[in-house]
């Protein structure tokens, strides 16, 4: 019979108390309650589903191989986590429109910052590309609707093909990326093409689950928005398309009601733009934001993929 030995680990029951109590020399409480709370749950989900040994290291190979799948064009890590509905209860606990400002919503993968400065009425589709011309127009406003002058408006979406300008060797640097600023009324407005709704990347690590899970690998048609101003607090959003049905079923759950634009059919010719003879759309879109200190993304991604 072995003697018994206070503080060692006599079986699986004993484990998490001790993991615990090593963590007690943390300083910094915050550190310590997530540290705490993330080794009770994942010892709680270990105990009770149980994964075989091979489970286990095809589990932690899938983890590793989201790094692998990792470089400057192409986030992995930021992938994995929206599909597990992770980044939008995030978003939801943190930016909830609460308060009667615009809906937040992921930032996603595929924000490059550094888009290029443009003026009213630019036309971010700066490659030739089929698709339908969309003309973009909103105010900047507070929660009173009075006008936010100088705010900035950066902006990017996918092309009508439903690949956005990093993940497209044949697209110009920069493709439907731009940054507005909201004129003296709060207003702003670009010209684009209609974006079309495009299947997350699944050439990767978060493909095999999806395809393990038989999910859809759809994201419905929007475009990304970060709008900015002092004493304002930065919103992260996207508008999305009121004609794509694939909003049911995001499958980063991104979408939500309150930030569906109207994205309204024409028929030309445009009264204003010579050259837009048959269908082009327009969708108007305010944007409301409450005071606060304006904060910035670390894009994702900084960069193209390679031709
Ligand atoms: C996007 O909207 O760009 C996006 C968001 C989450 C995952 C993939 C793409
Ligand atoms: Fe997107």
């Amino acid at each position: 019979m072995a003697k018994e030995i206070e503080g060692l680990i006599k079986s699986e029951e004993d484990v998490t108390a001790i993991v615990l109590s090593s963590y007690e020399k943390t300083s910094d409480p915050r550190l310590n309650e997530i540290m705490t709370s993330l080794t009770k749950h994942l010892h709680a989900f270990l105990l009770e589903t149980r994964p075989t040994e091979e489970e286990y290291e095809m589990g932690l190979r899938w983890v590793a191989s989201l790094g692998h799948h990792t470089d400057n064009a192409n986030n992995e890590v930021v992938l994995a986590a929206d599909v597990l509905g992770a980044s939008t209860l995030i978003d939801l606990m943190n930016n909830n429109g609460g308060r009667g400002e615009t809906m937040s919503a992921l930032l996603g993968p595929f924000y490059r910052g550094g888009a290029p400065d443009c003026g009213v009425d630019d036309n971010i589709a700066r490659s030739d590309q089929e698709g339908l011309p969309l003309f973009f127009s909103g105010r900047v406003i507070d929660l009173d609707g009075s006008s936010i002058a100088g705010a900035s408006v950066d902006v990017w979406q996918a092309s009508p093909v439903g690949l956005y300008e990093n993940q497209d060797a044949g697209q110009d640097d920069f493709n439907l990326r731009g940054k507005f600023t909201s004129d003296a009324e709060g207003r702003y407005s670009f010209r684009s093409v209609r974006p079309s709704g495009y299947p997350v990347p699944t050439s990767g690590p978060v493909g095999d689950l999806l395809r393990a899970q038989n999910r859809k690998a759809f994201r419905p048609a929007h475009v990304h928005f970060i709008v900015s101003a002092p004493g304002r607090k930065t919103l992260i959003t996207q508008v999305f398309s009121d004609t794509d049905e694939a909003m049911i079923g995001d499958v980063v759950f991104g979408a939500k009601e309150a930030i569906v634009g109207d994205f309204v059919s024409h028929q030309g010719p445009h009264p204003d733009y010579p050259g837009v003879e048959g269908e082009f759309f327009t969708c108007k879109f305010d944007f409301k934001l409450v005071e606060g200190t304006p904060t910035f993304p670390v894009p994702p991604i900084s960069g193209k993929v390679e031709d």
